[in-house]
């Protein structure tokens, strides 16, 4: 199974952004442009790094009601995005409103259901009233979606080897929480290295901080890219 890098580019100006991805050099394909950047800038920055001939990964984890969450749908098919994301949480009616959304407006758009962040586990879910362990329930909401008609899933490294027994071969599985051996964790809990999440089956793995305070971020790209072989 083919396995790709997407860097979360979580920087604070449109400077840092340009300079980092010059540093990284060509053999990035996928940026993933989150919430810091993209409250700050909105749709121009996603021109201007889709320009830049990325493919873009809009990562805005849409949580509202339906009729909200098809809305933004229908403003963001006009943008050059490949990946979106949304909350599986926030249930069926809003999922299904967002795929039907999606396959009127935007049919080359590929929508991702967030089932648990990776940087909840289980005490942090207890907090918010979920009495499961963040596997049972990454699996419950992955398999919720699917059943809207979402393929598209991200999850943490650790749970890709049994959603890709729950969902098949064609479900794309996106997962940050990927640490080099010698990285600290920060407050991401349930994390594993490029090699293993490839290993387990992801498609798509999200890469912040591991190669935003590198040194040399071209070098440690290219040592995750030949670890990623199957
Ligand atoms: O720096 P780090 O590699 O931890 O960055 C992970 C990226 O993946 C961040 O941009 C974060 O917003 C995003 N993300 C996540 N957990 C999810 C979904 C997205 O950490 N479940």
């Amino acid at each position: 199974m083919k396995c790709e890098v997407a860097l979360a580019l979580d920087v604070e100006s449109r400077e840092e952004a340009r300079a980092f991805l010059e540093r990284t050099g060509p053999s990035l394909k996928w940026v993933k442009i989150g919430l810091q950047l993209y409250t700050r800038y909105g749709p121009d920055l996603v021109d201007e790094i889709a320009e830049m001939d990325y493919s873009i990964f809009l990562d805005l984890k849409l949580h509202d009601i339906p009729n909200t969450v098809a809305g933004a749908i229908r403003s963001i098919a006009a943008f050059p995005v490949s990946l979106l994301t949304l909350h599986a949480s926030g249930g069926p009616e809003m999922l299904s409103a967002a795929q039907q959304e999606r396959n009127q407006s935007a049919p080359r758009l590929r929508l991702l259901a967030v089932t648990a962040l990776t940087s909840m586990d289980a005490d942090q879910l207890k907090a918010v009233g979920i009495d499961k362990t963040p596997v049972d329930l990454v699996r419950q909401l992955a398999r919720m979606a699917s059943g809207c008609g979402i393929d598209g899933f991200v999850c943490s490294p650790r749970e890709v080897t049994v959603l890709r027994e729950d969902l098949g071969p064609d479900a794309y599985l996106v997962t940050p929480g990927i640490r080099l051996p010698a990285d600290s964790p920060d407050e991401q809990k349930r994390i594993t290295t490029p090699a293993d999440a490839a290993k387990a089956g992801a498609n798509l793995l999200v890469v912040g901080r591991s190669l935003l305070r590198a040194d040399n971020p071209a070098e440690v790209l290219a040592t995750i890219q030949q670890s990623l072989a199957p």
